[in-house]
This record gives structure tokens, C-alpha cells and sequence, in this order.
């Protein structure tokens, strides 16, 4: 049973243009888990929108909540100790490997490709469904934050991995138009009552956490590049970006810039209401 499962997860990742998953998945969970606690400060800890969090808090059972994409589930994780212990959460990723290993009895994590029609049990069962840093796996039509992002001062290893994530992007058709695309993109799924709201990445900058924040920041830049950069490799790559020489060769820039660099980027959180059925 193992293997046909594992054989289905192999199957649908092999036709997928999504890059972070390559190498050890000991490297992209931490990876995963320090970038939540990043935007977490980013977003002043609001795990949801708050309306949607006063929303949830006022139902008359208890909240069920789905995470498509889930990674290692640190978001269902964070939303579970702030929601009551009969809230129901299941989380969903095609890639299996990044789960951890225990988790609050509450919370389910299952196996799935966000492209496929999702199981019976799942549908018309959740009070809240929340979908987080899937830029990189969305081909044009499925509607790149990367390029919404400057670098102080300028870093010469910053640019070329911007021209090489922008070439990788064309050769496989990823969706350019995201994240701003992200409330009509929603509205066309025939929701309601929707908007967005953008978080600046350097709002930290003028707080007590600074320097903490700049070196979190650098810290994260790398390991985004070093996955980044090795994932699309094992992809097939692009012109001066296809062997495990070009990518030590960028990385050992990266090293070498990023101590403390100031990143300027934004992070857009949309949202929308699917209408009560008749
Ligand atoms: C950048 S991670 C973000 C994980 C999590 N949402 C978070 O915010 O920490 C993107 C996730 O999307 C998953 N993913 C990519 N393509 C997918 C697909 N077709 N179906 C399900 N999950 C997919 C990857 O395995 C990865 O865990």
C-alpha cells in the first residue's frame, strides 16, 4: 500500500515545475519553519485576517480548517494552539516527506495534488481554506514575488539568481502575474467579499529587532537560494545554470553578499468568501 502511494506522490512531482523539494527534506523543513516565523513577525502574528479569525471564533461548532500545500503543516500547527481542541485541521501536500513526525491529535496530514479533484470527504466541509506560498508550482492560467524584491546595497549574486529563477519561470510557464493576480483570481473561483492586503517585508527595519531581522533575513536568502538553485537544476536548468559547478560557484556569491544585507520584498495575503449555496 506504501508503494503505490509513494509511487502516486512520485508520479504527479515528476511532472511538476515546483523546485524547492530536490535534496535532503531535513534542509527545506527548517527551511519552511524559519520562513513562517519570518512572515509571522512580518504580519504582526495575525495567523489569519483578523475578521476571519473573529469569524471563526464566533461559530457555533467547532472550526474546521484545510490547508492546501501545507509543507510541514507549521501554519496548521501555529492556528491549532489559538483555536479550541475540538477544531478539526487536515493539511495536504503531494510531497509526504516534510511532515512531521508528531502532531496534535487534531490535526490530519494527507497526501494529495492540489491539481486533482480532492476526495469525497474533504468537499463542503470547511469553515476556512488557506493556501500559502505556491508561486513557484502555478503554470501560466493557474494563477513572481522574486522579482518584487530589491536588495541593499545591490548584490550582484541577488540579480543573476533573479535572471535565472525569471529564464526558469519562462522555460516552464509559471505564473508571472502572481502575487498581485491573487484577488482576481479568487473572484474568478466565484468568491465573494474579497481583497487583499500587503505585509512589507522591511517593516521590521524600524523596530527594536533590526539586526536580528537582517540577519534572519540573510540567513533565509541563502537557504532560498541554495534550494532554489539546486532544484532547478535537477529540473533541467537554464543557459549558465546546469551543473553542480555553476550552483557551489553562486552559492560560494551568495555567501559571500549576504552577511548583512538589507532584502526589501512584500507578502500579499488575499482572501474571499465562497457563497452560501442556495
Ligand atoms: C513553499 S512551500 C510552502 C509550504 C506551506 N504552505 C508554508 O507556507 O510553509 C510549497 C509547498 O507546496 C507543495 N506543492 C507544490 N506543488 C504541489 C501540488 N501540485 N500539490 C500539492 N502540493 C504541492 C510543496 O511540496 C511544498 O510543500
Amino acid at each position: 500500500m506504501a508503494t503505490s502511494v509513494d509511487k502516486m506522490s512520485t508520479d504527479t512531482q515528476a511532472e511538476s515545475i515546483y523546485f524547492l523539494n530536490a535534496g535532503a527534506a531535513q534542509a527545506e523543513q527548517d527551511r519552511l519553519n524559519r520562513q513562517h516565523r519570518l512572515f509571522d513577525d512580518m504580519m504582526q502574528n495575525d495567523l489569519l485576517p483578523p475578521h476571519v479569525a473573529s469569524a471563526l471564533s464566533a461559530l457555533k461548532t467547532p472550526p474546521k480548517i484545510l490547508e492546501v500545500a501545507t509543507g510541514t503543516a507549521v501554519w496548521l500547527t501555529e492556528v491549532a494552539k489559538t483555536l479550541p481542541l475540538d477544531a478539526e485541521f487536515v493539511g495536504l501536500d503531494y510531497d509526504t516527506t516534510k511532515f512531521p513526525s508528531s502532531l496534535p491529535p487534531n490535526i490530519t496530514l494527507r497526501q494529495a495534488d492540489m491539481f486533482k479533484p480532492f476526495s469525497g470527504d474533504l468537499l463542503g466541509k470547511f469553515d476556512v481554506v488557506n493556501v500559502r506560498l505556491i508561486i513557484f508550482a502555478l503554470k501560466e492560467g493557474q494563477g513572481t514575488d522574486l522579482l518584487l524584491t530589491s536588495v541593499e546595497p545591490p548584490s550582484q549574486a541577488w540579480f543573476r539568481f533573479q535572471d535565472i529563477n525569471w529564464r526558469f519561470a519562462k522555460k516552464v510557464g509559471r505564473d508571472m502575474n502572481l502575487p498581485l493576480s491573487m484577488v482576481a483570481y479568487i473572484k474568478e473561483a466565484g468568491c465573494v467579499d474579497c481583497d487583499d492586503k500587503a505585509y512589507p517585508g522591511n517593516s521590521q527595519l524600524y523596530t527594536r529587532g533590526r539586526e536580528d531581522w537582517i540577519s534572519r533575513t540573510n540567513v533565509h536568502v541563502k537557504a532560498l537560494a541554495e534550494q532554489s538553485l539546486r532544484g532547478i537544476t535537477s529540473l533541467g536548468g537554464v543557459e549558465g545554470m546546469t551543473t553542480q559547478k555553476e550552483v557551489d560557484e553562486l552559492l560560494a556569491c551568495f555567501d559571500k553578499e549576504f552577511e548583512d544585507r538589507i532584502v526589501h520584498y512584500l507578502f500579499v495575503r488575499a482572501w474571499g468568501r465562497k457563497p452560501e449555496a442556495d
